[in-house]
């Protein structure tokens, strides 16, 4: 049965145990997302509105902290995210994103859990969400975008979610110059990336991560 866990920062995260994995860095939930997704992602892109593909949308942490960026911007953001195991109420409502998300925090990760799933709903001043409730694996993805948020569970873990065939999948729907950041730094990943005409980028990672990667579709 998953378990929610405090990490580093003092933000949660949960742990699986069935495959003895994390939804987020042990060093710091909040961090880990900010750095890779917010830092090196969203504010990297600057397409403008911007179109973001989510593979793995979990705690919703990464839609949130997105979400207080674009209320603090001008651009028009359209946030797609897909989830095969959408997460209860009862654990949803006992993570403390809100602490760690300024004054909006609360009511917006609120909004963003109350939204319903598979349809477009804006959640706030130039935020849209579309939860997409589907296999990764066997989805054809809709649309196109600008910057793919990769955050699946780790390639050791669930290998089937970082195949090149997969990569390629996404890589279709990427636009030129679009842009995908992920945690893993792993050989196999950069060379799948780069097979899927991606060039491919080492950056330093958050706290417990020395690089992570962000890929440019050329
Ligand atoms: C590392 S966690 C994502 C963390 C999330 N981005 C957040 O901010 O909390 C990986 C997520 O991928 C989801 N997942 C696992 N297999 C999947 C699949 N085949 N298709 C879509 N989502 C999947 C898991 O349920 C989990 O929510």
């Amino acid at each position: 049965m998953n378990q929610i866990i405090k990490t580093s920062d003092g933000s949660h995260t949960i742990y699986v145990p069935e495959i003895d994995e994390h939804y987020h860095s042990v060093h710091g939930a909040v961090q880990e997302s900010t750095v890779i997704f917010i830092n090196s992602g969203f504010d990297f892109c600057k397409a403008d509105p911007i179109s973001i593909l989510e593979v793995g949308f979990g705690t919703g942490l990464n839609a949130l902290l997105t979400a207080i960026k674009s209320i603090e911007g001008t651009r028009e953001v359209n946030y797609t995210s897909i989830e095969n195991y959408p997460l209860d109420n009862k654990t949803i409502s006992s993570l403390n994103y809100n602490e760690f998300a300024g004054e909006n925090g609360r009511e917006i990760f609120h909004l963003i859990h109350l939204s319903p799933w598979n349809t477009r709903v804006n959640i706030c001043k130039n935020f849209n969400l579309h939860k997409m409730e589907a296999d990764f694996t066997k989805e054809k993805l809709p649309g196109k975008y600008d910057l793919i948020y990769f955050d699946a569970f780790g390639p050791d873990k669930q290998p089937e979610m970082w195949t090149r065939k997969m990569f390629s999948g996404i890589s279709d729907v990427t636009n030129k110059k679009g842009i995908l950041v992920t945690y893993s730094a792993k050989g196999e990943v950069k060379r799948s990336l780069k097979a899927c005409g991606f060039e491919v980028t080492l950056l330093p990672g958050p706290p417990g991560k020395r690089q992570m990667i962000r890929a440019v579709k050329i």
